[in-house]
């Protein structure tokens, strides 16, 4: 009897998927839809051009009928504006161009009555030059936020290299981090560490093996960096306990300098933030941005990180126009999602399928339609609606947690004219503002035109999501349609199992199988512009087409398989 009550719990996690998560995962993390909002953008409230929090509030009823249920806002702190926010003066106040603590509070209490969370960036690598503890901390050694920064008294040798170096050895070396001594004439000393632009300091969490030669190496463990952890401890639980959701780590990676193979950054994180995080937030998410998920997820136990355009786990051979690969290796192309259909599937496969092994069953690996350091998906090359249709059924129908940038459901197109805003240099083309309607500057803002955060598309035909609401065609609608399906169809959900069934020797069409328990799905994607045939191994018998954006979708079955049929620019989700 027992034995039998054991086999059917058994049979019953399996069919459920309960399984495939960690222990430590928020409830409602596998059910999520994210949302990114990068605030400056989005809808401004008070009519002086740029996005706020009560722009936000006004629009959550929009952000729910897409089908998300989780909102992840860039930063919002006190910030100089160096680098689109993520240079942070103050780490416990919302910035007065998107509002007060009590409208974040405010817009918290309105999304979570709406069933949204609402998660922050945390910037947990650096601060602004500007910030209160940097300004004492280039003072003097011995006060008290001195130790919070990095002070060499020289600058080394850099260390000679044989040949180019690759992107993972060149962010990795100890050369990368002499690349980032700042000359200061602060009264501390000749020198800072910065951690990416010049006005963003490098906090203090220490080095992996302090050179005794170099004073300023501190261990991990030693007081200055044991202080700056329970400061961000401390920043953490000041927005936890006001209600956010969770974080988005900002380059969680860079922490422990000299760290190349990231095991004292790993260790950190999991060895006392994560647990420290999911002993006292259980319901709380943590995001990497880290994109190694193999590290971030398996090793240093985040919920979740991106597979993205950024280190050797980028996606640019899918999506990219121009480039595949990195510095030097970099090679000209054209992406898979593409009409012209000469993409290739063999570098993506090998590098997304290195990371969905490592972290399957144990987290996400999280492929976002975009975001706000890269190239938007409707861009040059891939912008109409049935193009976008192709690539958004790809991003919601994979496995791990959906992320949807703001306006990518509506096909808002990159503006590659956009003049550097904020510090953004070439990523203000993707971070343009919404298009709501038809009144002034797309009912995004009521200031004037030239007032406006980043200029909008000034085409008198642009998308906008009024438009889209009355087209029952709309990409918006199609985004809808395919969200309440990855609802209702849980294998097409974030803990199914994920099979590429179509061969990399022919990539058009694409096919994956998603499973979970006895329900199985196969999506089928043809980006090109030809009419697309694939024969498959025989089934039982025929699935179903419950869903895609087609004009032609045939699926037979004859004497040397199963031959799937798919009009150009089309995708078609079938269930056995
Ligand atoms: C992350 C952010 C990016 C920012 C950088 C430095 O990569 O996404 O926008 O410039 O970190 O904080």
């Amino acid at each position: 009897m027992k034995r039998i009550l054991f086999i059917s719990i058994l049979c019953l996690l399996a069919v459920s998927g309960a399984l495939a998560q960690k222990p430590t995962q928020p409830s409602w993390l596998s059910e999520a839809v994210f949302y990114q909002i990068y605030p400056s953008s989005f809808q401004d409230s008070d009519g002086d051009g740029y996005g706020d929090l009560k722009g936000i509030m006004s629009r959550l009823d929009y952000i729910k009928s897409i089908g998300v249920t989780a909102i992840w806002l860039n930063p919002v702190y006190v910030s100089g504006w160096t680098d689109g926010g993520y240079d942070v003066i103050d780490f416990y106040k919302v910035d007065k161009r998107f509002g007060t603590n009590s409208d974040l509070v405010e817009l918290i209490r309105q999304a979570h009555e709406r069933g949204i969370k609402v998660v922050m960036d945390l910037v947990a690598g650096h601060s602004s030059d500007q910030n209160e503890w940097f300004l004492q901390s280039r003072e003097a050694p011995d006060l008290r936020y001195s130790d919070y920064y990095i002070w060499p008294s020289f600058k080394p040798e850099e260390p000679a290299q044989n040949g180019p170096m690759d992107y993972a050895a060149l962010m990795n070396s100890s050369a990368s981090l002499i690349r980032k001594f700042v000359a200061t004439d602060a009264p501390r000393g000749p020198y800072y560490v910065k951690n990416f632009f010049d006005t963003q300091p490098a906090l203090n969490f220490g080095f992996a093996n302090p050179d005794p030669e170099h004073p300023w190496e501190q261990a991990v463990d030693a007081p200055g960096p044991m202080a700056m952890r329970r400061e961000l401890k401390n920043i953490i639980s000041f927005w936890m306990d006001k209600g956010v959701d969770g974080f988005r780590v900002d380059m969680a990676a860079s922490l422990v300098k000299n760290d190349f193979d990231k095991s004292a950054t790993i260790k950190l994180w999991k060895e006392d933030f994560t647990k420290w995080f999911d002993e006292n937030y259980p319901e709380g998410i943590l995001i990497a941005e880290w994109f190694n998920p193999a590290q971030s997820v398996a090793a240093a136990d985040f919920d979740l990180d991106f597979f993205c355009h950024d280190g050797q786990y980028n996606y640019s051979s899918l999506f990219f126009y121009g480039r595949r690969g990195f510095g030097p290796n970099a090679t000209p192309s054209t992406p898979y999602f593409d009409k012209a259909g000469t993409g290739e599937l063999k570098t993506w496969y090998d590098l997304y399928t290195y990371q969905y092994d490592a972290v399957h069953g144990n987290g996400y690996v999280s492929m976002p339609s975009g975001n706000h350091d890269f190239n938007r998906v409707c861009t040059e090359g891939r912008t109409t609606p049935e193009e976008l249709k192709v690539a958004m059924t790809f991003f919601l129908t994979m496995p791990g947690v959906p992320f949807i940038f703001y306006g990518d459901e509506i096909g808002l197109k990159q503006n590659p004219n956009a003049p550097s805003t904020d510090g953004s240099g070439g990523r203000a083309g993707c971070r343009i503002p919404m298009l709501w309607d038809g009144t002034s500057n797309g009912g995004f803002s009521t200031a004037p035109i030239d007032k406006i955060y980043i200029p909008q598309d000034p085409d008198p035909n642009r998308m906008t999501v009024e438009k889209e609401e009355n087209d029952p065609n709309s990409l918006l609608n199609y985004v809808r349609t395919v969200l309440k399906l990855r609802k209702d169809v849980k294998a097409l959900g974030a803990d199914a199992d994920w099979r590429l069934v179509s061969s990399l020797d022919q990539p058009y069409p694409m096919v994956y199988e998603r499973k979970l328990g006895l329900e199985r799905c196969y999506v089928v994607l043809n980006p090109s512009g030809k009419q697309v045939s694939v024969t498959l191994p025989t089934e039982a018998s025929a699935p179903q087409i419950i869903g895609g954006s087609y004009t032609k979708c045939t699926y037979k079955q004859t004497k040397k398989g199963d031959v799937i049929t798919l009009s150009p620019i089309s995708s078609a989700i079938f269930k056995f």
